[in-house]
């Protein structure tokens, strides 16, 4: 009653759109891709937890409920910003095994062979989520494994009733899993596609999961599990070996953070380019008065587009893992080398990228998840995971109900050539053995004085840093309350293939008309919804949590 009071006061002083509206908490929130994972989180804050319980939890879950990105055979990040203020972030992404090498997918003519680095064993990173969400537990969360983990398994064996949603992607993934009996096995019913409402079970995952919670980091990375992996491996030509897996750690990182308009903004260093690209954008853009400009128009998505074109040729050639090449953090991220970089912006004409032939936005469906957690303490959680495209290499364990990454995908697999993300990469982000292939995954939380203000992040992969941009913008310089800054449309630009995408709605006719007077000529709509950023915002002592309309599941406060 208290809560729906505040809520129609905080109501009637702030402009809304139609977007769906954020769901309010005092104690606790969780926003993810799937309604039943977000639910398994609430409850661990219920029962006493923390935010970080409460994530382990959902990303657990996830694994189960959400398979085509929540994992545990692949990996991610994720930014925390702890009781006392302090942020962490740690790093669980995938590395290329020792085996691999700088050349692996290209032919004896220096061409890339189709597929290799995305639909085959060599595909597929050394998984990162397991060794990540223990360590990140142990470090600080509260409670036992058996706590966080159990939920999953109750998942996984008993079963739960698929959405449409889930049903309609098993259908249009099966053919894909064609070579692999023991996917088929685990995303159709004997053969047959399964219908909204059947009650699916995962009883190898389980086992797997089990495994986990009774033994932890060792139930997945050797023993029977990891054993079973390196068979896979083994039987198929592919790279993974048991040493790549005993020797898998992850990694606390420094976070990177900047200051937009008197906000500090903490994101995800390398190896992901996601907190190094929102910042330098920011940092770009923090000098004109967007808020005036006004939301959708012309100039906004001009000045927005020229630094995103800018920071995101500074990411091909600069980013890649700070462990095996040296990452100009500090420049990049520098508000006057933000100034100079953009000091040949002209507020009336587009610049040019390099012309290069780009091919093809998207070859197939990608799939990442982004989830936010926020408890009663000011604990804030902001954790993106993936397997890079969606349901991976498509390849499960036999025997496990793992479903592996295609994670090396994301490496510069050759110079100056586009990845699936239409993305290029130069000798920073080159494959080398151990090396972590760089990401966009930008899982970010925003403080105002050190105190609680937003959490972002989203799944798109090049998409996702200027999806996360543009919430922040939205709720900062538009003065948007979070359900429009993360429902309404987005757009996007990534330097090359020299394009505005975006989504249906974002650019009005005449907008379109401004902009390609200034010379921005190619403006392709979007076949998807860009990004889907389940987002928390934090004002007046309360937590308003959305999820992304763009995609299934629920954000849950109490
Ligand atoms: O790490 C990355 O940047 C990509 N592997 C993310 C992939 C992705 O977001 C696909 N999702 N929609």
């Amino acid at each position: 009653m208290k809560l729906s009071l505040l809520a129609l006061l905080l109501l009637s002083c702030q402009v809304f759109a139609a977007s769906p509206e954020a769901v309010y908490g005092e104690n606790g929130m969780v926003t993810s891709r799937s309604a039943l994972a977000s639910e398994v989180g609430v409850e661990i804050m219920r029962g006493g937890g923390n935010a970080v319980d409460a994530a382990v939890a959902t990303a657990f879950a996830l694994a189960v409920t959400y398979p085509s990105a929540g994992n545990i055979g692949g990996g991610g990040f994720v930014v925390v910003r702890l009781v006392t203020g302090e942020v962490v972030t740690l790093d669980h992404r995938e590395r290329a095994p020792m085996s691999a090498s700088r050349d692996m997918y290209l032919d004896d003519e220096g061409n890339v062979v189709q597929g290799l680095s995305t639909r085959s064993h060599k595909a597929v990173g050394v998984p990162g989520s397991v060794d990540g969400l223990l360590t990140l537990l142990e470090t600080h969360g509260t409670l036992n494994r058996r706590k966080v983990i159990q939920p999953a398994i109750n998942l996984a064996r008993r079963g739960f009733p698929l959405t449409y949603d889930l049903a309609r992607q098993f259908a249009s993934v099966l053919t894909r899993m064609n070579s692999y009996p023991a996917s088929l096995d685990k995303f159709s019913n004997r053969g047959k596609p399964y219908s909204p409402g059947d009650i699916w079970k995962q009883p190898d995952l389980a086992k797997t999961l089990q495994r986990i919670m009774s033994r932890g980091s060792s139930g997945f990375y050797d023993g029977p599990v990891g054993a079973l992996i390196v068979e896979e491996m083994q039987r198929n030509n592919g790279n993974i070996a048991a040493a790549d897996l005993a020797n898998y750690r992850s990694v606390w990182r420094d976070p990177v953070q900047g200051t937009y308009r008197g906000y500090e903004v903490w994101g995800m260093g390398p190896p992901s380019s996601g907190g190094v690209l929102v910042i330098q954008i920011l940092n770009m853009l923090e000098s004109y008065d967007l808020g005036a400009m006004g939301y959708g128009s012309g100039a906004v998505i001009h000045h927005m587009v020229e630094a995103e074109r800018r920071a995101y040729a500074d990411r091909a050639e600069h980013l890649g893992d700070p462990d095996h090449y040296e990452v100009p953090i500090a420049m990049l991220i520098d508000k006057q080398y933000a100034r100079a970089r953009f000091a040949d912006f002209d507020p009336d004409l587009a610049s040019e990228s390099s012309d290069i032939d780009a091919g093809q936005w998207v070859k197939e469906s990608p799939e990442t998840t982004h989830f936010s957690v926020m408890d009663r303490d000011g604990m804030m959680v902001s954790f993106t995971t993936t397997l890079n495209s969606a349901y991976g290499s498509k390849i499960v364990v036999p025997g496990t109900g793992i479903l592996l990454n295609n994670e090396m995908n994301d490496f510069s697999i050759k110079q100056n050539t586009p990845n699936q993300f239409q993305l290029i990469g130069r000798v920073a982000n080159a494959i080398e053995p151990g090396k972590r292939m760089l990401s966009s995954m930008s899982p970010t939380i925003v403080t105002k004085d050190g105190e609680p203000f937003m959490i972002t992040g989203s799944p798109g992969g090049s998409t996702i840093i200027t999806t996360a941009l543009q919430v922040i913008v939205n709720v900062i310089d538009h003065g948007m309350g979070i359900g429009d800054a993360v429902s309404l449309p987005r757009f996007h630009h990534q330097w090359l293939p020299d394009r505005i995408l975006h989504d249906a709605f974002a650019i009005s006719p005449d907008t379109r008309v401004k902009l390609n007077e200034m010379g921005h000529r190619n403006i392709v709509q979007s076949s998807r919804g860009i990004g889907d950023a389940n987002s928390i915002l934090y004002r007046d002592g309360t937590m308003r949590g959305i999820k992304d309309p763009r995609g299934d599941g629920a954000a849950i406060g109490f």
